[in-house]
């Protein structure tokens, strides 16, 4: 028997990188899965790709509206929806004097508040339907302590850690277990993004941050997207009952709490 079969995954920023892999790991394990993103093209060459258990969603999650048509349009395509990914979320760096309001409120936005009011949404159908689901953010190393250049989306990744835990112990009284996982550096599109500020911001040659941080890492090498789908599956299964309001570092090495 496959570990999620017969269950509705909804996994926001699902149109490439980390979210894709757990989308590919949850239908390898049974689940039927809705690939929202922003990003509706590539969500749906994404959901195409994986055949007819997954679904592309069009979903921006810091806008209210879009949150709600998403969660209906999954809840109406699948019949319920048993599991949620908050694993949309933008990277911003700046050194302190020079982050700006706009780049600060579209962090919050979208990994804050798009995080909050997808499971807010998720949760309430999962109450409204009976469903004792399960709720899986995705913070990161960056919310463990804070880096000089990143301010902002450390900020924003400590507060995911915290909204696990208490969503966490408020969502448990209805069976629902949010935990969350964080990752540490997980080579793909989002970390070119990231080594190219980098490379502004510390005068550096593209390509050179990656090297650097790949080479700290304990194991040896920066983490791939499919390092983490044992942990999201995991936390997405029955064997994850008794794990609540917990952030899974799964990071090679890097951090340790
Ligand atoms: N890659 C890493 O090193 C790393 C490390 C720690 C944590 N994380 C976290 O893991 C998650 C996935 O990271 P990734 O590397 O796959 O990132 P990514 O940038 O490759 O993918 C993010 C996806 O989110 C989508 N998205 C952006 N804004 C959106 C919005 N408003 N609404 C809906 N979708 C939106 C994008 O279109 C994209 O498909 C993020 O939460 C990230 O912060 C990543």
């Amino acid at each position: 028997m496959k570990r999620l079969e017969g269950k509705n995954a909804l996994i926001t920023g699902a149109a490439r990188g980390i979210g894709l892999a757990f989308a590919r790991a949850y239908i390898a394990e049974g689940a039927r899965v809705a690939l929202a993103d922003i990003d509706i093209d590539q969500a749906q060459a994404a959901a195409q790709a994986l055949g007819d258990r997954a679904k592309a969603v069009r979903m921006d999650v810091a806008d209210q509206h879009s949150i709600d048509s998403a969660v209906a349009e999954t809840a109406d395509a699948f019949g319920h929806i048993d599991i949620l990914i908050n694993n949309a979320a933008v990277f911003t760096a700046a050194p302190i004097c020079e982050i700006t309001r706009a780049d600060y409120v579209r962090a919050f936005e979208i990994n804050v508040a798009g995080t909050l009011f997808t499971l807010q949404a998720v949760a309430r159908h999962m109450i409204a339907n009976g469903i004792q689901g399960h709720i899986i953010n995705m913070a990161s190393q960056a919310g463990r302590r804070g880096e000089s250049l990143v301010g902002v989306y450390c900020a924003s990744k400590a507060a995911v850690i915290s909204l696990t835990q208490s969503a966490g112990l408020n969502l448990i009284a209805h069976g629902i277990n949010v935990n969350a996982i964080a990752p540490g550096v997980v080579d793909g599109a989002h970390w070119d993004e990231v080594d190219a500020l980098f490379a502004k911001y510390e005068g550096k040659p593209l390509g050179q941050k990656k090297k650097e941080v790949g080479a700290a890492v304990p194991i040896g090498r920066m983490g791939t997207a499919e390092d983490l789908c044992g942990m999201a599956v995991f936390l997405a299964s029955p064997e994850a009952h008794y794990v609540v309001a917990q952030t899974y570092n799964v990071d090679g090495g890097n951090w340790m709490s």
